[in-house]
């Protein structure tokens, strides 16, 4: 039976926006405390700000300063300056790197630093800040992508394949702590505030012909998906698709 998050500390690397900042949102209404991070402090102290005043049962939020570009070194100091907690949802992401091959390889490996290896690192220094017990969870986040590539996304179909993989492999390590990871289709959030607002209505309204499901997500809808791995503590190494039934239309 899926338990609330009662008197549990919620850590969230990408809340300042989308589905971290949703998941966060829905983690306090579970009666959970929340510290969300991401790299620019505007945007932390922000949301941190709408958090506070969200706040339903009056928990605790923070909000920390991390750029995960930083490699090991930022990562490990992050979570060595945490308080014990009992779940991480990392849902940090960068601008995509769309339209290989015609993109500039020089920059391949900087594209997997905040989806993937930020993930490995974290799966290395997080969890002994975090009880050794089924009751507690790292949820990862990748992408349709893994299922269906579209014709430039083999680069993002190549980091979201390995942090899949990685999911399954860090459960095995961890145990008993539960390891999973969301693999969301189309979601409204900020990330697609720099494309051009044409654009953008076409690949919606596009979406939301071809989707099972005939609308696009908004980040709270996705944001179900996290708060349903945190709570079920019988799931791990496992990929919940969240795409309106994409892969199928
Ligand atoms: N939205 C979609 O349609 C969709 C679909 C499938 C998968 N996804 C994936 O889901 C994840 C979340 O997406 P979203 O839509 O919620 O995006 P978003 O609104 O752009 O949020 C991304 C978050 O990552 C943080 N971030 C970016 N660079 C960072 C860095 N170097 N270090 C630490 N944090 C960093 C951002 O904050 P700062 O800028 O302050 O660092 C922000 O909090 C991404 O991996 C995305 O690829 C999204």
């Amino acid at each position: 039976m899926a338990t609330n998050l009662q008197g549990k500390r919620v850590v969230v690397v990408g809340g300042s926006s989308g589905i971290g900042f949703a998941a966060a949102k829905l983690a306090l209404v579970n009666g959970a405390s929340v510290i969300i991070s991401s790299s620019n402090q505007a945007k932390v102290d922000a949301a941190t700000k709408r958090l506070s005043e969200f706040n339903p049962g009056g928990r605790e939020v923070e909000g920390r300063v991390c750029d995960v570009k930083g490699g090991e070194s930022a990562i490990k100091a992050f979570f060595d300056a945490l308080p014990e907690f009992d779940h991480l949802i990392w849902t940090a992401g960068d601008p995509l790197r769309i339209g290989y091959p015609d993109i500039d390889l020089a920059q391949t490996q900087d594209a997997f630093a905040v989806r993937a290896l930020g993930p490995i690192y974290a799966g290395k220094y997080a969890p002994s800040h975090m009880p050794k017990s089924s009751k507690s969870s790292i949820t990862l986040t990748i992408g349709s992508v893994v299922r269906k590539p579209r014709k430039g996304w083999a680069l993002i179909a190549a980091i979201a394949g390995s942090v899949e993989r990685f999911t399954k492999g860090l459960a095995v390590e961890l145990a008993p702590i539960r390891v999973n990871v969301v693999s969301p289709g189309l979601v409204k959030t900020e990330m697609w505030d720099s494309t051009p607002a044409e654009q953008l209505n076409a690949i919606v309204s596009g979406a939301e012909k071809t989707l099972l499901v005939q609308h696009v997500a908004d980040a709270d809808e996705v944001a179900e998906a996290y708060l349903y791995l945190l709570k079920c503590g019988y799931v791990t190494g496992e990929t919940l698709n969240v795409d309106g039934g994409g892969v199928l239309a």
